[in-house]
């Protein structure tokens, strides 16, 4: 044995021991998994010193392209399908209410209070579409005042943050609250599928392992009301490429919508848009938070 103490046969055993006086204990149990886990990992691949250095290289490009407006960790996460693991462990329940997906990078400013029935494309990119619903609690009860926050990319595939020089501030996001009925409504763009940016290293990542980095068309939905769980979720456009390719695995069938050409005079005029309109119709079921978890 070394002056530490440190052999290969016994390395995982060694470190976690280094981290005996944790006093936090779920610190000191995450740490014993990731020790545990990470040290079998490299004895598995038996990494050179070159190939290692590349890994730390790698890791590094990642952290240098994160800025106020680009989360590259949070993309790795989503192309290595954590993101959607941890979505999934965090949402396990017994109650049938809508699925959840992943949140994604572009949630990272917030969205603009606006009226039901207000326009959210504010650069006019994309065919004009009405998006309504309603939220329900999972008895059916319509929930009054529940918060939807929604946000998309335009018809070109990109969302404000991207393009901050020639699109509007707060493009295509709106925090909307439903009416005595349950009910929201907005007018919008039918959204179009997109590639997540692939110009950093996890862009390198998928070329080299000849992955696409699409995402199927879709919008996301934060949909909040109270006594309820939170939901973060899309609605995903039906007959979009990429639905059974997602980069970053978020489709679920359960979450698919067709946009619909609707020819009704008196609904268009409600919506406050020409006849005949396209709808994407999406209703929510939340769950309701156990009596001991609410405020
Ligand atoms: C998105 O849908 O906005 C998204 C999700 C994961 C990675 C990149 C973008
Ligand atoms: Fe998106």
């Amino acid at each position: 044995m070394s002056a530490t103490g440190f052999s290969e046969a016994h390395s995982a055993e060694i470190v976690d021991a280094s981290f005996a006086g944790t006093a936090d204990p779920r610190l000191r149990s995450v740490l014993t998994a990731l020790v545990t886990h990470l040290h079998d990992f490299v004895k598995e691949i038996e990494p050179t010193h070159d190939e290692w250095q590349r890994a730390v290289d790698f890791l590094t490009a990642v952290g240098r392209m994160c800025n106020d407006t680009r989360q590259e960790f949070v993309l790795l996460s989503d192309v290595l399908g954590v993101s959607m693991l941890v979505d999934a462990i965090g949402n396990r329940t017994s109650v049938a209410a809508t699925d959840s997906t992943v949140l994604g990078p572009f949630h990272m400013v917030e969205s603009p209070e606006r009226e039901l029935g207000a326009d959210i494309s504010l650069d006019g990119d994309g065919e004009p579409c009405v998006l309504a619903g309603r939220v329900c609690s999972a008895d059916g009860t319509p929930l009054a005042g529940a918060r939807v926050d929604v946000w998309q990319a335009n018809g070109s595939g990109f969302y404000d943050v991207q393009q901050p020089d020639s699109t509007p501030e707060s493009n295509l996001r709106g925090l909307f609250r439903t009416d005595g009925a349950g009910r929201y409504r907005l007018r919008s763009v039918v959204p179009r599928h997109y590639p997540i940016p692939d110009d950093g290293p996890v862009g390198q990542l998928l070329a080299a392992t000849g992955r696409h980095p699409n995402r199927p068309a879709h919008v996301h939905l934060i949909v909040e009301a109270e006594g309820h769980r939170p939901l973060t979720t899309h609605v995903f456009v039906a007959d979009s490429p990429y639905l059974d390719s997602d980069a970053v695995f978020g489709v679920k069938e359960s979450l698919i919508r067709p946009v619909r050409l609707v020819d009704d005079p008196d609904l268009a005029r409600q919506h406050g848009t020409a006849n005949p309109f396209r709808l994407l119709e999406f209703d929510v079921v939340l769950a309701p938070l156990p009596e001991q978890d609410r405020r």
